[in-house]
């Protein structure tokens, strides 16, 4: 078999064999087939697109380019959960706990930051003494005692994604559904959990703008999950503002734990909600209303908080900085952003907000960058709130004085202010489940 014949194959619209597929997978991993035969051949899957059947074989190629993680050891349904990225997005510190509350065991392996986009893992880290690299040992044992561990991606899961990923970033191949799909769930097969709740954001802040691209990769991913025997399910939800009011590593840990005492913002609850519920009702606690309440009385009665509390000890971090948030790290400089007209916060650019915060330090410029866990933003105005002129829209942390300009700016960039009020946008648009989408 050769790397041209694949390509050429899929660049002329036709469609890969398994063994195709696998030996494509396969070979660039062992190093047989360069950078640059991989690079024309995603190229081609980027015009071309695949059919369900070559996305699926080639995410179970992915999944198997590496160790597949054996959760055996865990008591019960184990169920993961996975977001394609956003701007404030704490969802996951909120959910395993009231899911763990609720009887299912949540063993997550998360990423870290990516892009404009933050990441669990970094926002974990920012808790003194918190360790995210576990033993496959301390892994379990964590999840069988409090319910939940969270661990950084082990250093051999689906090495084939990790590959094409970077190649994909420099060759103008990532936003590619069939492509999203393939990297994200050759991940999530791999981290060997029983059932998959996604969540699929949609807006300016996410990979995908439009609902209808978002809803065909949710379509997408649910029919690999399936395909693969696990229980799949998607909510399409809103990122086209960032998720609560806090953005940056330790300022989000905050404001998860703010969620998880009962109070916290009302977007960031509903949505915590109804993915925790999405998460039960997958591990069959029951139906959607049912499970809803269960997670609303986990939430509720602080026994979320008891299960993110015994996992952070667990996992060595500090109890204290979450009995008492102040004494999470903070950055020492602070600067307000005013409004220059008066009027309706009609948009964030999600995206630009992102940029924003990791040009304080929230996030990395290169893959070296340190982070600065107490950088970031507090917007104090969402979309549909109104300014006056002068008014403080946000707060900016930072540790150095040079950092706020450009910050600033493109914080500024970032908001629309008009005369018009915004249509208030839903919070979710839709879910996708084995049975079809159903829109909101
Ligand atoms: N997240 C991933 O893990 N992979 C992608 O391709 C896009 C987002």
């Amino acid at each position: 078999m050769r790397a041209y014949d694949c390509i050429a194959k899929k660049r002329d619209g036709g469609e890969l064999t398994e063994e195709e597929i696998h030996y494509m997978i396969s070979s660039y991993v062992s190093g047989k087939i360069p950078d640059y035969q991989m690079a024309a051949f995603l190229m081609a899957v980027y015009f071309r697109g695949m059919t369900d059947r070559e996305t699926a074989v080639m995410t179970q190629a992915v999944a198997h380019s590496g160790d597949i993680v054996d959760l055996s050891g865990i008591q019960g349904i184990k169920v993961d959960k996975h977001s394609t990225g956003g701007v404030g997005d704490k969802t996951t510190l909120i959910v395993a706990p009231v899911a763990a509350a609720c009887g299912v065991k949540v063993a997550k392996m998360s990423g870290r930051g990516l892009g404009h986009t933050g990441g669990t893992i970094d926002k974990l880290e920012s808790i003194p003494g918190f360790s995210t690299s576990l033993s496959k040992e301390k892994f379990i044992d964590v999840a069988n005692r409090t319910g939940l561990s969270i661990a950084g991606q082990s250093g051999n899961l689906a090495p084939a994604d990790k590959k094409m990923y970077a190649l994909r970033d420099v060759t103008a191949t990532v936003d590619s559904i069939p492509l999203i799909a393939v990297s994200i769930m050759g991940k999530k097969l791999a981290s060997g959990s029983d059932c998959i709740l996604l969540d699929v954001k949609t807006g300016s802040g996410a990979f995908m703008k439009t609902l209808e691209d978002s809803a065909a990769l949710a379509r997408c991913m649910v029919a690999i999950g399936e395909a693969a025997g696990k229980r799949t399910a998607a909510l399409i939800t809103n990122m086209d503002e960032p998720l609560g009011n806090y953005i940056g590593n330790a300022l989000e840990v905050k404001e998860a734990v703010e969620v998880l005492k009962g109070g916290g913002p009302s977007d960031l609850r509903q949505l915590s909600l109804r993915l925790a519920a999405g998460m039960l009702e997958l591990a069959g606690k029951g139906s959607a209303e049912e499970c809803l309440k269960q997670a609303e009385e986990a939430l509720n009665s602080g026994r979320a908080l008891e299960r993110f509390l015994a996992m952070v000890k667990a996992q060595g971090g500090d109890e204290e900085c979450i009995l008492d948030t102040d004494k999470l790290s903070a950055a020492p400089l602070r600067r307000e952003v005013k409004a220059e007209k008066e009027g309706y916060i009609f948009h964030i650019d999600t995206e630009k907000c992102g940029i924003a915060s990791v040009l304080l330090g929230a996030g990395r410029e290169t893959k070296e960058s340190a982070l600065d866990y107490g950088a970031g933003i507090i917007l104090k105005k969402k979309p549909g709130d109104r300014v006056a002129r002068g008014e403080v829209m946000a707060v900016l942390f930072a540790s150095k004085e040079e950092l706020f300009h450009d910050a600033a700016e493109k914080f500024r960039e970032a908001v629309e202010i008009s005369e018009e009020r915004p249509k208030t946008e839903k919070l979710i648009f839709g879910k996708v489940s084995q049975e079809g989408v159903e829109l909101f």
